[in-house]
């Protein structure tokens, strides 16, 4: 199906609505997975048709290993959008990744497990996708130029650590991660990552520091959540405003 020119949002914790969206209609989509975390919304966002999809469902009920990641993948490109942005809370790893900073991330390393990862189970032959970039370039690109056009603050290099939680980590994990080279930490980057690219959509991942990750910050994780994740909101807002300002990126 050709992809329609509108963009998908899947909304993480702290964005389980968007502020600036206008809701028109929703849309209940059944998929061979199951159902998706909630309805898709369509609407408008500072004035683009987008669609939204809230990961941990209406009133966040989901834990992050609850989450029919198949379903929610499934929906969006059975609806014929293949543009996608995955917005996600993290903690910050590494020196320059401080609360309230938005990380466009181009690399991530799994450590979820148990979690259902591919849509081709019964594929024979098998199906191997290249992963070596998780991210869409192109999908990066049309973000960070947004970001550039509104001159927000934003990391545009990063690795992403996605750890299977629902816990925080450990300080040792998260030193174990520093030295894979993580420099933030998330819980929902896969499968939903990988789920996308088997399907073909341009996906990418606007991740919002919320907190130090374990054993990296001087306070309690818990205490620095919502102010943190308010500056990173507002940053996320103005750069998704510039980039919706431009044409997204066609399919390849
Ligand atoms: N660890 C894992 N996931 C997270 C964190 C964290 O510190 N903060 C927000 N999501």
């Amino acid at each position: 199906m050709p992809g329609k020119s509108i963009l998908a949002i899947i909304g993480g914790t702290g964005a389980g609505v968007l502020e600036d969206f206008v809701e028109e209609r929703r849309s209940e989509v059944s998929t061979p997975w199951g159902s998706p975390s909630a309805p898709l919304r369509w609407g408008r966002l500072f004035g683009a048709e987008i669609v939204f999809l809230a990961r941990h469902g209406d009133g966040h009920a989901l834990a992050p290993h609850q989450i029919n990641y198949r379903a929610n993948l499934w929906a969006i490109d059975s609806v014929g959008v293949h543009c996608v942005v995955a917005l996600a809370a993290v903690g910050g790893i590494t020196q320059n990744m401080e609360p309230g900073t938005v990380v466009i991330p181009d690399q991530l390393i799994d450590y979820t497990y148990g979690r259902a990862q591919t849509f081709f189970d019964e594929e024979d032959p098998v199906k191997h996708i290249d992963f070596t970039d998780p991210y869409d370039a192109e999908m990066r690109k049309w973000l960070c130029d947004g970001a550039r056009q509104a001159d927000v603050p934003r990391i545009e290099q990063a690795t992403y650590g996605v750890t299977q939680g629902p816990r925080l980590e450990t300080r040792k994990e998260i030193s174990k991660m520093e030295q894979d080279g993580c420099d933030i930490v998330g819980m929902t980057s896969m499968p939903e990552a990988a789920l996308a690219r088997e399907l073909g959509l341009s996906y990418a991942c606007c991740a919002l520091v919320s907190n130090w990750a374990a054993g990296k910050g001087t306070r309690p994780i818990h205490d620095e959540l919502e102010e943190s994740l308010k500056q990173a909101l507002a940053r996320m807002r103005l750069i998704l405003k510039a980039a919706l300002s431009r044409p997204l990126p066609e399919r390849p």
